[in-house]
Formats: C-alpha cells, sequence, structure tokens
C-alpha cells in the first residue's frame, strides 16, 4: 500500500467527542494499514493543561473504548503514539501558537492539516492566532467540521474568518456522508454503468426517497441539539448531499470542481419553500416515550439538557423539487429522525410503471420497478422487477435481483474519516464542500426556518421507535404513495 505525503495533522479540540469516537480510530487504522510516511506526526492541541504522556494516557483509553476491538493492536498502538505529541493552546491566547509553531517548524516543510474540532465560535480566533503565529504556510490546509453555520449568515461569517487565513482550495468542509463508501458507490452506479443514465431522468422516474433513520436520540449533546434540531443537524448538510449525487449531471471527471459545479446546480434547481409552501411540504415531528430495541425509552423533552418545553424538531420529512428538464415535477421525498424503528439510510428510486399491461385482468398489481440503494447498514443495491409466478397462469410477482456490497466486501470497509483524513491530507477536495454549496444549501434551508417560526409551527409528536408521526405517511398519501418500508 503506498504512503501518503510527509504530513503534520494538528487537531484543535482533541479532547472531543468526534476525535475520541471517530479522528483517532481512524488516524490509528490508516497507521496500521502502513499508510503514513514514517515522518508523519498528530499533534492534539487542547486548552487543557497536559503533557504529552496524559494526552497519551487519555488518547489510549479512549481507543479501548471506541476503536473496533478486532483492529486493536497494543504493539501497533505503542507505534502509533511515538507519533502522537501533544501541545496546550488556549484558541483566544496569541502566546500559545508559539509553542505549537515550534514543535511544527522543528522539521523540514511538509504539508500540514489543520483540524478544527471545536465549537465554530473558536473557528475565527484559532484562524487567525494560526495566521499570525506564521504557521499557514503553502502547503497547509483546514479542516473544518460541521456545524458550519445555524443559517446562512451565520454560515458566511463562518466562511469569512476562515478566508482570512486560508484559502478556498486550502479548506476542506466536511460533511462526513461524502466519505461513505457507500455513497461514492452511489457515484460509480451511476456514472460507472450505461444501464441506469437514460432511465435516470423525469420520463422514467416517478419520485425519489431518500431517508437517514437513527434508532438513538440525542444521547449526551442535548444542549447542542435542542439550539439545532433535524433539519440543521441533518437535511441542511447529509440529506442535500444525498440528493445532489443522486440528482446532478454526469461531471467530467471527478475534478473537485467538475463534480462540486454539479452538485451546485442542483442546489440551485431547488424550488424554494416559502411561506404557507413551506408549511404544507414539510413534516416537523418530536418524539414523546415510546420503546428502543425493546427497551422503554423517554420522550425528547425529558432527556438530560433539553427543555421541557422544547419546541425543537428531532424529526423531518419533506417534499423538495428541482427545477430541471431532468427533474421537473418528480417529487423528492427527504425523511431524517432520531428515535426511529430502524437505523437505516436508503435511497429509493421509483420507476414509472409500464404505459400498457399486456398481461390482462386478474394481476394482483403491476408494481413498479424499483431501485433501492441501501447506504447502511447492509450495504447493498436491490432492483425489483416482475417476473412470472411458476405455475399454469401468468401472474406476475416482483422479485428482487439483491447485490449485497456488506459482504461482498465485508474486509475492506473503512470508515468514512479513514477516507477524508487521507484526502485532506492529499489535498484531493473532491469530497469536500466548497463555500457556493455550504451556502447555497443554507440558503435553500433559511426560508423553511423562517416559514416554522412564522406559523408558529410546532412539532407534531411521535412515539419513539415508530417511523415518525402520521404526517409524514400523509405527505407521500397526497402523492398516492407511501414511504418504502410502509409499501
Ligand atoms: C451527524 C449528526 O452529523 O450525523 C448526528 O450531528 C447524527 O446527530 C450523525 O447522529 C449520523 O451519522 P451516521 O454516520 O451515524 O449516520
Amino acid at each position: 500500500m503506498s504512503t501518503v505525503h510527509p504530513f503534520d495533522m494538528v487537531i484543535f479540540g482533541s479532547t472531543g467527542d468526534l476525535v475520541k469516537r471517530k479522528l483517532l480510530p481512524a488516524l490509528y487504522y490508516r497507521f496500521a494499514e502502513g499508510v503514513f510516511p514514517p515522518e508523519a506526526r498528530i499533534v492534539a492541541v487542547s486548552r487543557r493543561d497536559w503533557d504529552r504522556a496524559q494526552y497519551l494516557a487519555f488518547a489510549e483509553a479512549e481507543m479501548k473504548r471506541f476503536a473496533k476491538a478486532d483492529r486493536f493492536n497494543a504493539d501497533t498502538w505503542a507505534a502509533f503514539s511515538e507519533r502522537l505529541h501533544y501541545v496546550k493552546v488556549d484558541a483566544a491566547e496569541a502566546k500559545d501558537y508559539q509553542a505549537l509553531v515550534r514543535m511544527l517548524d522543528s522539521v523540514p516543510e511538509r504539508v500540514r492539516v489543520f483540524f478544527l474540532s471545536t465549537s465554530p465560535q473558536l473557528f475565527s480566533d484559532i484562524c487567525a492566532g494560526l495566521g499570525n503565529s506564521n504557521a499557514v504556510h503553502a502547503q497547509s490546509r483546514v479542516v473544518l467540521e460541521k456545524p458550519l453555520g445555524h443559517d446562512f449568515a451565520s454560515a458566511q461569517s463562518i466562511s469569512d474568518a476562515v478566508a482570512e487565513v486560508f484559502t478556498e482550495p486550502q479548506t476542506f468542509r466536511i460533511d462526513h456522508y461524502l466519505g461513505k463508501e457507500a455513497v461514492q458507490n452511489l457515484m460509480a452506479l451511476r456514472f460507472g454503468n450505461a444501464l441506469f443514465e437514460p432511465l435516470w431522468r423525469r420520463d422514467w422516474v416517478s419520485d425519489v426517497q431518500i431517508t437517514v433513520a437513527e434508532q438513538v436520540g440525542v444521547e449526551d449533546r442535548g444542549d447542542f441539539y435542542d439550539n439545532t434540531g433535524a433539519i440543521r443537524d441533518m437535511v441542511q448538510n447529509h440529506l442535500l448531499q444525498l440528493l445532489c449525487i443522486v440528482a446532478m449531471e454526469p461531471p467530467t471527471s471527478l475534478e473537485p470542481d467538475a463534480v462540486r459545479d454539479e452538485k451546485l446546480k442542483i442546489l440551485h434547481a431547488l424550488r424554494p419553500l416559502t411561506g404557507r409552501d413551506a408549511i404544507t411540504d414539510t413534516v416537523r415531528g418530536q418524539y414523546r416515550a415510546g420503546a428502543s430495541q425493546g427497551q422503554p425509552v423517554g420522550g425528547y423533552c425529558e432527556e438530560a439538557g433539553i427543555d421541557g418545553h422544547s419546541q425543537t424538531e428531532t424529526f423531518v420529512a419533506l417534499r423538495a423539487q428541482i427545477d430541471t428538464w431532468r427533474w421537473a415535477g418528480v417529487p423528492f421525498f427527504l425523511r431524517t429522525g432520531k428515535r426511529l424503528a430502524e437505523r437505516m439510510a436508503e435511497i429509493v428510486v421509483t420507476f414509472r410503471e409500464v404505459p400498457h399491461s399486456i398481461f390482462g385482468d386478474g394481476q394482483v398489481s403491476l408494481a413498479p420497478n424499483r431501485l433501492v440503494i441501501r447506504l447502511q447498514p447492509d450495504e447493498g443495491v436491490r432492483l425489483s422487477i416482475l417476473a412470472k409466478s411458476p405455475g399454469p397462469h401468468t401472474y406476475l410477482r416482483p422479485v428482487d435481483l439483491n447485490l449485497d456490497l456488506a459482504e461482498t466486501y465485508a474486509d475492506t470497509q473503512m470508515d468514512a474519516y479513514e477516507r477524508l483524513l487521507m484526502d485532506a491530507i492529499q489535498g484531493n477536495l473532491t469530497l469536500f464542500l466548497r463555500r457556493d454549496e455550504l451556502e447555497a444549501a443554507w440558503r435553500w434551508i433559511d426560508p423553511i426556518l423562517e416559514a416554522w417560526a412564522h406559523y408558529g409551527d410546532k412539532p407534531k409528536s411521535y412515539i419513539a421507535g415508530t417511523w415518525g408521526p402520521a404526517a409524514s405517511t400523509a405527505l407521500l398519501s397526497r402523492y398516492g404513495i407511501t414511504w418504502h418500508e410502509e409499501s
């Protein structure tokens, strides 16, 4: 396996949740695969007055909690921890950056990745601190984790602050869904096969459903979540990105701007949901007490850190329309929520019925063909087609052509962060968001938020462990269809 460029990766917020759960394990797995060049270093940064030994003890304990047991090995960890350093930096203290710069400058120039895994309120201070201490050179890059804004204006001010120090090609905005193998597979399916492309349009597609369902509640992120809600946490980023990849025109190559230009066109072509339309075409929900995986669970308002009268939504369903020649008139239904019946992410493309049936009456139903792209868990692609039932009569029934990618590639699945961190080191921006994409997504979300506030739209309650409020089913039944798992 070839190695990536020699690099230093500086992680701000290195005692936080994302680092423990995702970044450290991802870096460790890549190291274990032999992808690190010998001189690579990871520099953990936080406000805590720790020395290196303290950070290493912390990191090892967290790795034992969060890394996959079958991928953790004490000897490999010992070798990995030699690459791991620690520097205390208070984001607002100019002098703290000096120690960091001394460490970075102690080796010949190499790629520098600054990963900001802190609250976005600190992005401006951190970027200024790095800029003023001359920590940023031509081979430097900054990686930004969401939430990148609360609305269009705040997203803009974050981007402005970062742009004072880093150019746009040095700025890597993460949407971890783009790092998922299954999402890249969707591109492979669409653009690596001639089969689907001619059908991938309004003439043959009747509707598209995109669902990202979770079983977990808000876990220990109550404070954050209550000020955020499902539309900002999931729709503005992950679901709109999935929609873009499903709907975009074929890019001319996988060059970053070729792909990002096409995604941007879709975001621009989304018909704005404003005023009353935003109320009619969206459903907000909030879970109340119910059950999850057979265990009783409390309602959202009883969770730690949540205001007992909170009106924050934990579920959103909506109908989007894309005003292009390819998609005019095809509804795209998006849905996401916490404490739903299953953990499941999938895209369902339903094709139109045959124009004329030669099979006569007596058919139970001529169900339309359906392509189900399962992103997680059990990644796979399923195409339902009609076939004849065995026997003396010509009765048709749906059968599945089933491609089980999870099983086929069982040993080679990478976590999204493994891919994204290595891409950031290599300077490959294809799977990262450009500023205009981020802002276009917020421009589409803002009027929905405004309409909800203006009309006082309250979330409809649903029982934890179900598929959301009844209004979500009703949203689709207006078009004579049902959500995939209900059909
Ligand atoms: C994050 C959201 O971006 O995505 C979380 O902030 C959510 O609320 C998570 O749980 C879902 O990601 P995944 O990869 O588990 O589907």
